[in-house]
């Protein structure tokens, strides 16, 4: 039998170009920011390095600088938090201030607003505390508030990350009474309980303050139930569907983008991204390949969108 020469396709960079199968783009990018009050703050992030704290005139001026990224996702640091995280949804809370200042500057910029209590609240946890433990439906309420002071400041999508059951639904219904039809639902469906969530814990000091995350977020044994979970975000109005992490996940992202047929986004998250800087040592073409190799990987399994701290460098990347 003759040699079949699959190497002839490989022979030359144009042709391997030409019959690539999988192409990054940054305007299917999402970049996380991290906002703080106060003016000309620039602090970077000890555990994500290349990622600031950033106040609102300083936010302004990084956004131009990723080249091609079209939406971003604002994460907000208060100044002060309690047991039931009413800074969320104050109407001049940092991350409010942050949407209306953003969209008055970049009309065209998509702006995610990420829906959760933990940023918030004084006990670190997702939901609000009762008796110890956390309470599903009574959170349902808290994060239906946030996630209407975000789209009353100007938010395009909403991405509720709390883990409760029937979030998506709470959500939807208050924005759609209060006229908020438009706002868009990008759902945190399937939010595994991570190791790798720790340098972003340290960014939003959100590390809970007993006991962990494993009752609301996902067992990272299951898949199966990562269907179930994505199935019911769909059924409760969700526009987008998200796996969390993604590296460590990408079989869940291969069956998600098999089964449904709606958009799915992956989070390469905090940990995931601190690996690569680790592993590069600061040698920024070692870090460039290993990030577009991890990203790549992360499309090709099926995401349609990527959340990445790497999302500056992409455009200059690519272009
Ligand atoms: C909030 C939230 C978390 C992340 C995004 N939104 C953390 C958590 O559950 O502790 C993690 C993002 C990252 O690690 O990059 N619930």
């Amino acid at each position: 039998m003759q040699v079949v020469r699959l190497r002839r396709l490989r022979e030359k960079s144009t042709i391997r170009d030409w019959i690539s199968e999988t192409e990054l783009h940054p305007k299917n990018i999402i970049l996380p920011y991290f906002v703080v009050e106060g003016k000309g703050t620039r602090e970077p992030i000890k555990s994500m390095p290349g990622v600031y704290h950033l106040s609102i005139d300083n936010l302004l001026k990084d956004i131009p600088e990723a080249v091609g990224i079209q939406s971003i996702l604002l994460f907000g640091i208060p100044e002060s938090k309690d047991r039931l995280g009413s800074q969320a949804y104050k109407k001049d809370g940092v991350v409010q201030k942050a949407i209306r200042a953003v969209k008055k500057k970049f009309k065209n910029l998509i702006v995610i607003l990420d829906v959760c209590l933990c940023g918030y609240t004084s006990h670190g946890h997702c939901g609000i505390v009762k008796d110890g433990k956390i309470d599903n439906d009574a959170s349902l309420e808290a994060l239906a508030k946030i996630a209407l002071s975000y789209a009353e400041a100007g938010a395009d999508f909403v991405a509720p990350s709390a883990m409760m059951d029937g979030q998506v639904k709470a959500i939807r219904e208050t924005l759609d009474e209060n006229g908020f039809k438009d706002v868009g639902i990008l759902a945190y469906s399937t939010k595994y309980a991570s190791n790798f969530y720790g340098p972003f814990r340290e960014a939003l000091d959100s590390a809970p303050q007993f006991g962990d995350r494993r009752t609301y977020q996902m067992d990272f044994r299951n898949s199966d139930e990562a269907l179930r979970e994505i199935k019911q975000d769909i059924d409760e109005g969700a526009d987008i569907v998200m796996v969390k992490p993604a590296l460590a996940y990408l079989d869940i992202i291969y069956r998600a983008k098999q089964k449904f047929n709606v958009p799915i986004a992956a989070y390469n998250v905090s940990g995931e991204y601190s690996m690569i800087k680790k592993l590069s040592g600061g040698d920024r073409i070692k870090e460039r390949d290993l990030a577009l190799e991890v990203l790549t990987s992360i499309k090709r399994a099926g995401a349609d969108l990527i959340i990445s701290y790497f999302g500056k460098e992409i455009g200059k990347w690519l272009c």
